[in-house]
């Protein structure tokens, strides 16, 4: 056959050169002008391929880089090509087979691949097969190379996806998340995951503490997040233990106040909140075990947390989180109610966004048809906490609580306090009310106020002067069915 050369796309993906050669195409120029013949080049037409932000169609050249450029710099339009599969391959799901059939052809003739540009096929397949299926031998046959050689090229990028791979799925199974759908989320049939999940072994955790390691240094030895290498080190302690070795005080009494987030748990996020405030709510309203859902994860303290306590876990976001696999993308959405999960928590962690507070940073994570509530208006707001209580009480068990996190919301910013205007603002008795309205009980009002120390003194000043009366309050109300 023959084909266009203006219709053939030279993927840097898949054909396996650093950079083509001006030296090579100058003597296939030359050759042409004295009448040689070449061989047909090597495509494959495919479809779901990326172009800016569109996919379409396209035919690649496997074979004949070179051969092409030769062509159209003579000023030849068509050139004689054969098709690798007859029919358009899927790219996307082909993009290694594609690569390495293009390898393969360069190995055996014409321009040959430099050990260089093998070191990059080989690690491009390894980086997309997180799975493994290609092995050292496999790849070294393709390449022409020993499988010494191989194995020196990937063995960091093997050693990585190996580890993390096991602590996603040591992270998912402690939340609580079933085989089949652990199996599922990293891409591993469900005996493979029930193999890693039966033979990862992490006993080296006190012998490395006792030569004086850190937990940074334990999470980065095993390749795992610090979260999980916590919870692994504080496994088999009691509530007050794990406290006490997370440096938090345990305070027996209703009012929490926390002055920063702990780093070490969740992500940098609008919002963020302590993890000391999960970790107190799970101490005295959760046993070991229970299933804690938290429908709005945002950074993903609340499942950090319950990693650390040994709760299992289910959390949701409009957001999509890549590197947060147990937090999946879900929008409660007032128009068309739905409940992500099958079985009833024992307790809801809401923190939704504080009506409009922070709302540019949340629309930055949400999109057009999945808005965050934090762009309604104050009666869409209500409506929708309405809503969505009603929803969980359906939901629940009789057992199960909410905790429920808001702060006042007043339009304070530049007003002083005799001017507000009350009917625009929000506060925790409205929702104290929209609880009850829909069937739950407030059975505790635990007072943890921002700190104050956020305020600058220029801020303060001009709260002062204007009689400006601020809000560092927030509230932790508890509720169960009623
Ligand atoms: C206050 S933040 C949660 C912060 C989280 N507790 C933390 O510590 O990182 C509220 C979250 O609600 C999410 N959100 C807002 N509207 C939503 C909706 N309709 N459906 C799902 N998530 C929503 C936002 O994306 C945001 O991440």
């Amino acid at each position: 056959m023959e084909v266009n050369i203006s219709d053939l796309t030279w993927d840097q993906f898949i054909y396996p050169r650093g950079g083509k050669s001006e030296k090579t195409i100058n003597a296939y120029v030359e050759a042409l002008a004295i009448g040689a013949q070449f061989p047909p080049i090597k495509i494959q037409r495919v479809f779901n391929y990326a172009d800016g932000n569109d996919t379409t169609e396209a035919t690649i050249i496997l074979d004949g880089i070179h051969r092409s450029f030769a062509f159209k710099e003579k000023g030849i339009k068509k050139i004689a090509a054969v098709e690798w599969k007859d029919k358009p391959l899927d790219y996307e799901k082909n993009k290694t087979a594609l690569l390495l059939e293009s390898a393969e052809c360069n190995t055996s003739h014409g321009d040959r691949l430099s050990p260089g540009d093998k070191k990059r096929v080989a690690r491009d397949i390894a980086a997309s097969d997180p799975e493994c299926k290609w092995t050292e031998s496999a790849l070294a046959e393709k390449l022409g190379i020993s499988q010494q050689t191989v194995n020196t090229w990937i063995a960091d990028i093997r050693a990585r996806q190996k580890t993390n791979r096991n602590s996603i799925i040591i992270r998912l199974s402690r939340l609580g998340l079933s085989q089949e759908k652990t199996a599922e989320v990293v891409g591993l049939s469900q005996n493979r995951v029930s193999e890693i999940i039966g033979n990862t072994n992490f006993s080296e955790i006190d012998n490395l503490l006792s030569q004086g390691r850190d937990m940074e240094y334990i999470a980065r030895h095993y390749n795992m997040d610090l979260p999980l290498a916590w919870a692994l080190r504080l496994q088999g302690k009691t509530g007050q233990e794990k406290f006490k070795e997370l440096g938090w005080g345990l305070r027996p009494w209703d009012q929490w106040n926390f002055n920063e987030c702990d780093e070490r748990f969740g992500d940098d996020w609008p919002g963020r909140i302590p993890a000391q405030l999960v970790a107190h709510t799970l101490f005295y309203f959760t046993k070991s075990g229970d299933l804690v859902l938290d429908p709005m994860a945002g950074g993903g303290v609340v499942p950090d947390v319950c990693l650390l306590f040994g709760r299992r876990c289910q959390s949701f976001d409009l957001a999509v989180r890549d590197n947060r696999p147990e937090i999946l993308c879900h929008h409660w959405d007032p128009r068309n109610w739905k409940w992500p999960i099958t079985k009833k928590p024992d307790l809801i962690f809401f923190d939704p966004p504080y009506f409009s507070k922070k709302e540019k940073e949340y629309e930055k994570k949400a999109s057009e048809n999945t808005p965050s509530i934090s762009s309604y208006t104050k009666e869409d707001y209500e409506r929708f906490l309405e809503g969505f209580f009603l929803l969980a009480h359906k939901n629940a068990k009789p057992t199960t609580r909410m905790a429920f996190l808001n702060a006042d919301w007043r339009d304070f910013e530049s007003t002083p306090a005799l001017k507000e205007k009350p009917d625009k603002s929000i506060t925790i008795f409205d929702y104290h009310r929209l609880l009850s309205k829909t069937g739950w009980k407030v059975t505790h009002r635990i007072e943890c106020p921002l700190s104050s120390e956020r305020l600058s003194g220029n801020q303060v000043q001009r709260m002062q002067d204007k009689r400006i009366l601020g809000t560092v309050g927030r509230t932790l109300l508890i509720a169960k069915r009623a």
